[in-house]
């Protein structure tokens, strides 16, 4: 019987838990097919390599000893959807490409490994008749239909870090420490880090913020004896006067005005109003660097076993998922250009609310 060839990529921004989902999947196909049954061939800085066929037969020894590394062993880059789907000024089909990168190289399956746009692609392929599974990576949390993503729990606990550490140097020089977490759309790193590290404030897109309550909460804080104050906030946070305008208009005036997000303009108001001290802090991509965390490496090796079984029951065209605390799938359809949002009423906030923790709203 020939071998299965299983073809794999990691699309986007990279996040710890790549590797160890890659891992998952090679050791769960090696198990249920038989290590001479299953070729994994490699895809190269994921659509881009699929795109223009860059591939190679990974050897087995190639997924040992890659549970803890960090970043993907794959190379990633980042192909936005529209990119892809239309056909621009290069002239190139690029759906036909991978199409045809896919047929060459004898593929009997794609695992993309990736966040919101990676799924949007995986879907469009599933529709173009590939066979096609996704796993849900992002440190952003926000893939519609999985409770989790792998990446998110190991940037909770690195963006945790820095808030404990601007304590301490919050608490020396009696300032506020204000520190910008990644999260685009969605602000689930920023609020769970928030909840985790103790932070006063929490500011994220889906609870659009009055800066004049972010500076009374300092205020208050100020007033009830508290010499320092911590505000995490998601660098996707916007006003609730930018909530009032269209995306494309806000993205307008923010780039007229010079500045991609708002911390430092929040910052300057904080101090001019409260008179307190306040500094910024930007993580940034630290926040996507490292070993995972043991509960990402076990969650990526959870949803690498579950392509395996998908693979092996030859069901296709879903997106691996966790599921009321189960591993499961969705349909990449349901899934693709959806994005999880936290919900500004829900569990978390409210949690962070009843201990006084303020969102500027
Ligand atoms: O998509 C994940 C994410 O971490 C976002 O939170 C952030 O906006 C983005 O990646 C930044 O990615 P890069 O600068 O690597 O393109």
């Amino acid at each position: 019987m020939a071998k299965k060839r299983i073809g794999i990529l990691t699309s986007g921004g990279d996040c710890p838990g790549l590797n160890a989902t890659i891992r998952g999947v090679a050791k769960a196909c090696f198990e249920t097919f038989g290590n001479d049954k299953v070729q994994i061939i490699g895809i190269q800085n994921g659509y881009y390599g699929l795109i223009n066929n860059i591939a190679r037969e990974m050897d087995s020894s190639e997924f040992s000893g890659i549970l803890t590394r960090g970043g993907t062993i794959l190379g990633t880059k980042r192909q936005p959807f529209k990119m892809i789907s239309n056909i621009g000024e290069d002239n190139v089909d690029k759906v036909k490409q991978m199409k045809n990168t896919y047929k060459d190289l004898k593929l009997d399956c794609l695992l993309t490994l990736g966040g919101n746009g990676t799924h949007k692609t995986a879907n469009l392929l599933s529709m173009e008749g590939l066979n096609v599974i996704g796993l849900p990576k992002t440190i952003d949390n926000d893939i519609y239909g999985t409770e989790v993503t792998f990446g998110f729990h190991t940037a909770v606990d690195i963006a945790t870090d820095v808030i404990d550490r601007l304590h301490t140097t919050a608490a020396s020089h009696s300032r506020i420490l204000m520190v910008e977490i990644m999260g685009n759309k969605a602000g689930w790193l920023t609020l769970f880090a928030g909840i985790a590290g103790g932070a006063d404030a929490i500011i994220i897109p889906e609870i659009p913020y009055d800066e004049d309550k972010i500076c009374e909460a300092m205020q208050k804080r100020a007033e009830n004896g508290h010499s320092f104050s911590i505000v995490a906030v998601a660098e996707g946070a916007y006003s609730k006067e930018e909530a009032k305008l269209k995306k494309k208009e806000r993205a307008r005036l923010r780039q007229e005005a010079g500045i991609t997000t708002m911390t430092s303009s929040i910052a300057a108001k904080i101090q001019r109003e409260t008179g307190i001290e306040t500094r910024v802090c930007v993580p940034g991509h630290m926040l996507r660097g490292g070993s995972p965390s043991a509960y990402d490496r076990i969650l990526a090796t959870q949803f690498g076993v579950r392509a395996a079984q998908l693979i092996s029951d030859g069901r296709y065209g879903y997106s691996v998922a966790m599921v009321n605390g189960k591993i499961s799938q969705n349909p990449l359809e349901e899934v693709a250009g959806k994005t999880k949002f936290v919900d500004p009423e829900g569990n978390y906030v409210v949690t962070a609310k009843d201990i006084g923790i303020s969102f500027g709203d």
